[in-house]
Order: structure tokens, then sequence, then C-alpha cells
């Protein structure tokens, strides 16, 4: 079988995709099944994207995972979402292991039940020394809570004499943010044909290019993730090189 991957230009990826992954609600329904269904279905997905990154080369994946507005779902499917991270994460920190991924998570973490904390909290420090691929779960993450988070943090370093309100430059906040030692995404990926960003990575994505995919979630794959990023490369073939470069490929 042919596979999208041969078309991917390899001197010209990503280092940092995000994805929201949506969709997984509307492919149960259409199944018939439980909503719960589809976020279990979902992983496989969370898996396939997690292998196709670490197998291209791609540094950073980050998955939006769980919102803050997520806590307001019915409460039998955050528990659900909460004991589905719990096993995920517990059964694949093995494997996280044999193929040298990081895990990190990005979010209001202590609002987190305990168990998932803690399943959470073993895994990071487990893997923190790996180095292909780090994966990164955004987690009970609002990006203007960050923010606000981070504007918190700069008040009080001024407050305590640290610093001045006209030393505050664009670093200032890189350095306050979650997300202070991961490069900005260059490509978001969002599945089941919502065109919103959700209040995700509302900093990071500034220059970021935007993919939106009809494909819900948990029909997403390697295939998927390719195309994706081969539909990334067209807008920088177009856009991102010199004249000279252009004149080299055509
Ligand atoms: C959005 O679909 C998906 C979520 C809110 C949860 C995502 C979680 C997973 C894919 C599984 C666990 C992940 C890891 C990292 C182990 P939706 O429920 O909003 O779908 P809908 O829009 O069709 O209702």
């Amino acid at each position: 079988m042919t596979s999208l991957k041969d078309k991917i230009n390899m001197d010209k990826l990503p280092q940092h995709i995000a994805i929201i992954m949506d969709g997984n609600g509307r492919w149960a329904k259409q199944k018939g099944e439980l909503r719960v269904f589809g976020h279990k279905n979902g992983t496989k997905s969370v898996k396939e994207t997690t292998e196709a990154c670490g197998e291209l080369g791609i540094k950073y994946l980050t998955l939006y995972a769980f919102s803050t507005e997520n806590w307001n779902r019915p409460k039998f499917e955050i528990n659900f979402l909460m004991e589905l991270l719990v096993s995920t994460i517990s059964r694949e920190t093995k494997r996280l292991m044999d193929n040298d991924v990081r895990l990190l998570a990005i979010g209001d973490l202590d609002s987190l039940p305990s168990a998932c904390y803690r399943e959470l909290m073993s895994a990071i420090e487990q893997t923190k020394n790996n180095k292909t691929l780090t994966v990164i779960l955004a987690l009970s993450y609002s990006s203007r809570n960050e923010i606000v988070e981070a504007t918190k943090k700069i008040g009080e370093a001024i407050k305590n004499g640290k610093m001045k309100p006209e030393d505050i430059t664009e670093q200032t906040i890189i350095e306050n943010i979650y997300t202070k030692d991961i490069p900005d995404p260059e490509l978001l990926i969002r599945t089941s044909g919502e065109h919103r960003i959700s209040n995700f990575l509302l900093w990071q994505l500034a220059y970021t290019e935007l993919y939106f995919t009809e494909t819900l979630w948990p029909d997403f794959g390697k295939e998927q993730l390719y195309e994706a990023i081969i539909d990334y490369q067209n807008r920088e073939r177009r856009f991102g090189m010199t004249s000279e470069q252009v004149t080299v490929k055509s």
C-alpha cells in the first residue's frame, strides 16, 4: 500500500505539532454508542499520532486532552476521561521509555483528581531524560488562565522589586507561561470540522499554520497526520522560502 509518508519532505518537518483532538462524541454517536466509547477509541489515535511523530523525527507533540471548560461536562464523562488518562498513561509508560519519549503536562494540574495527578507525575519523572520526542498533554488547560497566571507572576516580581514595568518584553511573557522551554508549534491541527482555537495556546499560536480537517479524532491516524504535514509543507513552499530556493525546487 502506498503511503503519503513518501511525499513528506524530511528536510522541512515542523519541529512542534499541536492538536485539538475533537469529534470523539460525534464519532461514537454515529455508531450508536455512548460518547465515552469515542474517547476510548480516541486513545488509539493518540498512540498512532505519537508513533508517527517519533518515526518522522518531530520533536514536540502537544495534545489538547482536557480543557478547563470540559469540567462542565456530565460527571460520568469526566470520571471516565480521568480514569482513561490514568489507565492509558500507566499502560503506555513502558512504551514511552522504549521509544525515548518524554512526557510533559501543561494546565491547572492541581485541579486533577489525585490518582490522575500521581500517575501523571510518575510518568513525567520516569521519562524526564528521554530525548527523541516530547509529548505535552494539555490537561485542565485554559490559555487565558495561563496568561492570567503569568501576569500575576510578573506582577509579584515587580512588587518584590525584582523587575520594573518597563523591563517587560515578549521574553518576560514567554518565561512565565507553561510552555517556557518549548518552541511554538509551527502546525496546529483541529479535527472534526470545527474552525476554532477554543482557548488553546493563544500566545504560542501567533505565527502557527492552522490545519482543519473533517476527520473525527478516532478516525485520525498516521496517514491523516502525513496529509496535514504535506499541506503545511506546501504552504511553506509558497510563503516561507527565498526566491532562490523556489527556483531550485521548480
Ligand atoms: C473532544 O471530543 C475530546 C476530548 C474532550 C477528550 C480527548 C481525550 C482523548 C482523545 C482520550 C485521552 C487522551 C490521552 C492523551 C490518553 P468531544 O467529546 O468534544 O467530541 P464531540 O465534539 O463530537 O462531542
